[in-house]
């Protein structure tokens, strides 16, 4: 924002501006025949905004009264929990705007996933013409399937496409290790929704981060936007939302929330309104864990409504609005104005880059962290992989390639099982063993970040300080100004910092010292189906093994939960084995353990 702020503004010299960009362009391209293309991407690209802007439907609002779009705008705001640079964001859309094919794709839980919306007539199908997940992944009430609708009707290209990779009962624990199970690794824009789908814990946000943080690293450096929905079932209004905050801020992931627009029209009219804006009907009865009684009508407090996800909807795609304004402006006449933000924001490359430093880490500027790919074995993916599982996928030669979850020859008394769209694999007897064989990678460079911009003195745009009086308060903190000025490296000196500082780091890990790898469960954790325990270890070490339970007290959620068996792994091949308990804590002294997932890094 300050640097947009700082921008002088010339709107009366912009139309004179723009016709010596369009000189420029074209004499260049007259004199460079190499050079032809920019100019008929830019004439395409006028093209298109000037399409757009024909479109009422395309830019939200554009035809409110001025009612209208100070309500409109009024709510945005309300909704609104980070807005950020929109930088990402922004790069998308110009992407979408020059016409190139684009992939949207959805990380979230049961309301991602559409719980109680109407499924599509044709549920999208594997080759092999399996429908794996939920028929309402792809429901038109689902709220980022309408998300990707205004987009493709928007930016309507035969090549976008859309994957939802909800999956139920799980949250940033699993999609953290497991996300690239569920969407495309050359996504562009991943809209995430899992307010509800994490225990209100401190320890979620270490999770949390690993799972945007390793988002946005993907090659592809796709823009996140953040939707968070809300439940009133719990004893307090507060959620795992709360964890996700900070780090949304830090890694500058804008985040908009339904709660806040919808809290004041719930208390007005809880009856009414409950009913309207959470799911009701269908199989919602009272008895359900998770459900309340409002205005007579049983009301499924954790699903919002398909109004609920058309309102979510409708504030990532006024948003989206908000920010195709700002990369290509109508003027009144209809086509395109001020284009500077965008144009500087191409000078300053770090506007997307991701924090060397974790903010779950602590700060050390000359040691930078590992970075670990995360590898994930889910019995709800339909992904294929060796059967040892490793980072380096490549077929390996010893087999097939294999789907899911597959245990080692020399385990016993686990089978694959089911609950609707759930699978997993499931123990009964105490004493069965689950084997698992994986390989520990070596870490990747700490950094991949190669840009050797000089970060300029943020005093450089406050320049009120210019004009203060000259009192001994103010001239002193001139003169740390002036001392300030001078501390931001040349280009060269920046440059050696950084190469000390990675070679630093590359010693590190060709020592083979270092933090080491993890590795940990995916289980089902409840207090209603009867659950049971189980001892796990890694290789010969059975004492320094874990105990985990996936019996708990909670009654109203029944979770997937991701925990960690062991950590400071050398590089190499493990073994990981658990063992069904005889010791159970289900009052009822039943035992079945379900696991769905086995990751590590
Ligand atoms: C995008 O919109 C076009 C119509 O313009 C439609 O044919 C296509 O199926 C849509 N893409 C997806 C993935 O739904």
């Amino acid at each position: 924002m300050v640097l947009f702020k700082s921008l002088p503004r010339f709107p009366r010299l912009f139309p004179v501006l723009l016709l010596l960009v369009v000189i420029v362009t074209y004499a260049a391209s007259r004199l460079d025949p190499a050079r032809k293309s920019t100019s008929g991407a830019l004439r395409g690209f006028a093209d298109r905004v000037a399409k757009l802007s024909a479109r009422p439907w395309s830019r939200v609002g554009a035809g409110d009264t001025a009612e209208e779009a100070h309500r409109r705008a009024w709510e945005l705001a309300r909704a609104t929990q980070y807005a950020g640079t929109g930088a990402r964001v922004q790069r998308f859309l110009e992407k979408a705007l020059r016409g190139e094919p684009f992939t949207v794709a959805a990380i979230g839980g049961s309301v991602s996933k559409g719980r109680g919306l109407t499924p599509p007539k044709n549920a999208p199908q594997d080759a092999d013409g399996e429908i794996h997940g939920a028929t309402t992944l792809y429901s038109r009430e689902n709220l980022h399937f309408l998300v990707f609708d205004w987009l493709n009707a928007t930016f309507p290209n035969a090549g976008n496409r859309f994957v939802n990779g909800a999956q139920g009962g799980v949250g940033a624990g699993y999609f953290a290790w497991c996300f690239k199970e569920h969407i495309p690794t050359d996504v562009d824009l991943v809209l995430v929704e899992l307010g509800i789908n994490d225990l209100n814990h401190l320890r979620v946000v270490a999770k949390y981060e690993l799972l945007v943080r390793s988002v946005l690293e993907l090659d592809s450096a796709p823009a996140i936007v953040n939707i968070e929905t809300f439940t009133t079932l719990f004893h307090e209004l507060i959620s795992s939302s709360a964890m996700h905050n900070d780090v949304l801020a830090y890694y500058d992931i804008p985040s908009l929330s339904i709660r806040d627009v919808l809290l004041p029209r719930l208390m007005a009219d809880p009856d009414v309104q409950m009913p309207r804006w959470f799911r009701t009907g269908g199989d919602v009865s009272l008895g359900d864990d998770k459900v309340r009684e409002w205005g007579g009508v049983p009301v499924d407090l954790m699903h919002i409504s398909a109004k609920g996800h058309g309102l979510a909807a409708g504030l990532i795609i006024n948003y989206l609005s908000t920010q195709l304004a700002l990369v290509a402006p109508m003027t009144a006449k209809g086509h395109f104005g001020r284009f500077s933000a965008a144009h500087l924001r191409k000078t300053l490359e770090r506007v997307y880059d991701v924090p060397d430093t974790w903010l779950t880490q602590s700060f050390d500027p000359t040691e930078l962290p590992e970075r670990r790919a995360p590898v994930c074995r889910s019995m709800n993916s339909a992904k294929l992989h060796n059967r040892v599982s490793g980072a380096d996928d490549t077929p390996d030669g010893d087999g097939d390639q294999v789907r899911g979850l597959v245990l080692h020859p020399s385990s016993h008394g686990w089978e694959p099982w089911a609950w609707h769209e759930k699978h997993y694999l499931v123990a009964r007897t105490p004493g069965a063993l689950a084997v698992f064989d994986f390989v520990i990678a070596q870490p990747l460079p700490a950094t991949h970040d190669d840009d050797d911009e000089v970060i300029e003195d943020p005093m450089d745009v406050y320049s009120a300080f210019e004009g203060t009086p000259t009192d001994g308060r103010a001239a002193s903190a001139r003169r740390d100004m002036a001392g300030l000025k001078e501390q931001p490296a040349s280009r060269q000196e920046m440059r050696t910092r950084r190469r000390q500082r990675r070679s630093s780091t590359f010693r590190k890990e060709h020592s083979g010292a270092g933090d080491g790898g993890t590795v940990a469960i995916g289980f089902q954790r409840s207090a209603n189906y009867g659950l049971g325990s189980v001892h796990c270890w890694v290789d010969e070490d059975r004492a320094a093994g874990r105990r985990l339970d996936g019996w708990w007290e909670i009654k109203e959620r029944n979770m997937g939960i991701v925990t960690e068996v062991a950590t400071g792994l050398q590089p190499g091949r493990h073994r990981l084995q658990c063992e069904l308990l005889a010791d159970t804590l289900d009052p009822l002294k039943r035992h079945e353990f379900r696991l769905f997932a086995i990751v590590h890094n």
